[in-house]
């Protein structure tokens, strides 16, 4: 199954994708992990965007759209049952790059999930998260918090802030999302199945919502 996952920044898009790909078996291709792999590398593409991704704006349409050219065609490993998209598309331009990419390589999208959480909701959860610097396991200090502070669970490295989880960069990611990524539902309602999804319930709630709606 090929999905994409959709919904404002701290809606919970990674928290769901990380379940999704261990019961669904599914590659999850996030544009933000890799832009931030990328600045962490510091390669050429990571000096264009660091300074982008820590004011909480777009990276350009062409850049992106090249990255994911790449990651789609990597080899997908164990994950060969489909692939979840995770912050992609996230204009009307890469939507129409997207369909350009799939229509040549053969494939379609089964469905979109967006995850709807209010703007109050979403700077509760990104003042509070914390994300793990090897694995990109993400915690949160109230809501899933690791059993000792600071260490991921999961693969022990330390937990860190995200640069563009400051206040003014959340404000200002949010108006990004409502003006420009928004937008998108219109150019996929009608052509595939949209089921949204009621992301302020508890972690493993969403979780079973999405089961639902995919069933
Ligand atoms: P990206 O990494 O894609 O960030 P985002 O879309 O802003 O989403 P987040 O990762 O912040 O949140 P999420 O929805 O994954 O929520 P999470 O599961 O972590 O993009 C970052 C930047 O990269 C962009 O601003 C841009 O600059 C650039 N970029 C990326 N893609 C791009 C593209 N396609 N084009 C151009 N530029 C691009 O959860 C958040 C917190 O809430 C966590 O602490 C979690 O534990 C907690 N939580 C999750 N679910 C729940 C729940 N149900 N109840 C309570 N707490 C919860």
């Amino acid at each position: 199954m090929n999905l994409v996952l959709f919904g404002p920044p701290g809606s919970g898009k990674g928290t769901q994708a990380e379940r999704l790909r261990k019961r669904m078996g599914l590659r999850h291709i996030s544009t933000g992990d890799l832009l931030r792999d990328a600045v962490a590398k510091g390669t050429d593409l990571g000096r264009k965007v660091q300074g982008i991704l820590a004011a909480g704006q777009l990276v350009s349409d062409d850049l992106v759209l090249a990255l994911m050219r790449e990651a789609m065609a990597a080899p997908a490993g164990e994950t060969t049952k489909g692939w979840l998209l995770d912050g992609f598309p996230r204009t009307v331009g890469q939507a129409a790059g997207l369909d350009e990419m799939l229509s040549e390589l053969g494939q379609g999208i089964d469905a979109l999930v967006v995850l709807n959480v209010s703007r109050d909701a979403v700077i509760e959860r990104l003042s509070g998260r914390r994300t793990c610097t090897q694995c990109k396991a993400v915690y949160h200090v109230k809501y899933n918090p690791p059993a000792a502070e600071g260490r991921c669970d999961r693969c022990g490295g330390s937990l860190v802030q995200r640069d563009d989880d400051r206040p003014e960069t959340i404000a200002r990611r949010l108006d990004v999302y409502e003006a420009q990524t928004q937008p998108i539902l219109a150019h996929y309602r009608g052509r595939i199945p949209v089921h949204e999804v009621d992301g302020e319930r508890p972690v493993d709630e969403v979780a079973q919502s999405i089961e639902r709606a995919l069933q």
